[in-house]
């Protein structure tokens, strides 16, 4: 549905298009709006801008509801698998049993790696940190398959790129691992799933049905989240016409920040900063409430919900599910539940809406699994993949599409003529 706005600047008058969305959100369309007028819009980090029309997730931050294709996110938790949601994120519709077979299959196709990118990862020192190694390294998988490096978005592309994706990037990520261990990598065996097969090539032998049950949600509640940062960084590059491969590379690294993906990571450091400082989580929140100080509370506060994050809920149940499961007692859960308990209550974060956001429990539960503290944003990694892959496709398929290049408004120094290095 669309009518229109009028805005009134310096004497004139311009008329904006209003574009509703199928969830009742509404928009002006500004991409006229320079023609018309010679003005732009500023919104820095762009916060109140859409860059896009998409049809893959519906995010409602006042009232924490997620979607996958109108799916929510409770649902596709309890009932789905991670494979499945990644199948409906990038085809729009649920797999048949058929269908969800071949993707199955497809994915299973690249259970190794070419000879090349093994060679890249075991140059890299065992110190190095795995987002480093994993975006490089889906940069390189470019290197081997220049078939993807053809500018157009072609149905082989796009019908290999997931399933490619998807099975190589858990061994890039499984063997790095191995090699950090000082172990020798361990073979794929999709047969066992996605997420058993990953945890069996981390660590080997037998993978409890219900370690990987937690896995598999942890990556269905982390395969998509609408345009955020690294999203948006996947469409920005995936715009130029960039392959594939370097559009994902530059996703991962967007990740990588604290800010964003690199909290769960940041979460568990300061959860241990707490324990090692005695347990005194008050002293911490204080910190985060003063604006002298740079600490944050990592795992707290969302762009877009301003209530709960409800994968953090559904997380924080997982978390004591897999924790009373494998019997272990963390303390740090109990530092977590202490510091969102006492934050909830604190007028700072009552009042910016601040609620623990996904990351805020993840990192225990990978913890618990077994997954190195370093790994965990490459585990957020595992998990976005279906959904930066959705975003990339939608974006090629856009016939509207065009180049990402925002405008600025310049506030340097006005004209001003050339000084000779004696006269300075
Ligand atoms: C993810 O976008 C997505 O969808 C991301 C994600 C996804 O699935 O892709 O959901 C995954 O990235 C989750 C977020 C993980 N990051 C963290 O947990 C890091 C800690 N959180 C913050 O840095 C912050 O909340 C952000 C970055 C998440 C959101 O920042 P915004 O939207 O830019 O909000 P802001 O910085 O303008 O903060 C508003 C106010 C400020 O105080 P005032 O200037 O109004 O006094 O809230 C304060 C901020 O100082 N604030 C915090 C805080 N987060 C915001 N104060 C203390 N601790 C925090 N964590």
């Amino acid at each position: 549905m669309s009518d229109n706005a009028k805005l009134d600047v310096r004497g004139e008058s311009i008329e904006l298009p209003v574009i509703t969305g199928s969830e009742g959100e509404v928009a002006l369309d500004i991409s006229k709006l320079r023609a018309q007028s010679g003005i732009i819009t500023l919104d820095n980090g762009f916060v109140n801008t859409g860059s896009c029309s998409s049809a893959i997730t519906f995010l409602n931050g006042e009232k924490g509801i997620l979607r996958y294709r109108g799916y929510p996110i409770e649902q596709l938790a309890e009932k789905s698998s991670f494979s499945e949601v990644a199948y409906l994120l990038y085809n729009k519709e649920l797999p048949t049993k058929a269908q969800s077979d071949k993707f199955t299959e497809q994915i299973a196709k690249y259970a190794s790696l070419p000879d090349g990118i093994n060679g890249i990862l075991n140059q890299f020192p065992a110190t190095a940190h795995p987002m480093g190694v994993v975006s490089s390294t889906v940069s390189a998988l470019s290197c081997f398959y220049p078939e993807f490096l053809n500018s157009e978005a072609t149905d082989d592309i796009k019908n290999q790129a997931l399933p490619q994706l998807m099975g190589q990037i858990k061994i890039i990520m499984a063997n790095f691992y191995r090699k950090t261990i000082g172990k020798d990598p361990i073979a794929s065996n999709p047969s066992l799933g996605y997420s058993k097969d990953f945890l069996q090539m981390m660590f080997g032998g037998e993978v409890d049905k219900e370690v990987a049950e937690a896995l598999d949600i942890l990556l269905i509640l982390h395969a998509d989240h609408e345009q955020n940062c690294s999203a948006s960084t996947v469409r920005v590059v995936g715009s130029s016409h960039a392959n594939v491969f370097a559009s994902i590379s530059a996703g991962i690294d967007a990740l990588w920040g604290q800010l964003h993906g690199g909290a769960n990571q940041a979460v568990l450091e300061m959860l241990e900063a707490i324990k090692k400082d005695g347990g005194d989580y008050k002293k911490f929140i204080d910190k985060a409430k003063d604006k002298n100080d740079p600490f944050r509370l990592m795992g707290f506060g969302h762009r877009v919900y301003k209530n709960f994050d409800p994968r953090a809920k559904i997380i924080k149940v997982a978390c004591d599910t897999v924790l009373e499961k494998l019997n272990i007692q963390d303390p740090l859960l109990d530092i977590a539940k202490g510091l969102e308990e006492v934050a909830l209550k604190d007028e700072y974060f009552v009042q910016r809406n601040l609620y623990p956001n996904v990351d805020f429990y993840s990192g225990i539960i990978y913890k618990a699994l077994g997954i190195p503290t370093n790994m965990f944003t490459a585990m957020f990694v595992l998990g976005r993949l279906p959904g930066w892959m959705s975003q990339w496709k939608e974006l090629r398929e856009d016939p509207a599409a065009k180049i990402a290049r925002p405008r600025q408004i310049y506030v340097g120094e006005n004209e001003r003529n050339y000084v000779d290095i004696k006269d300075r």
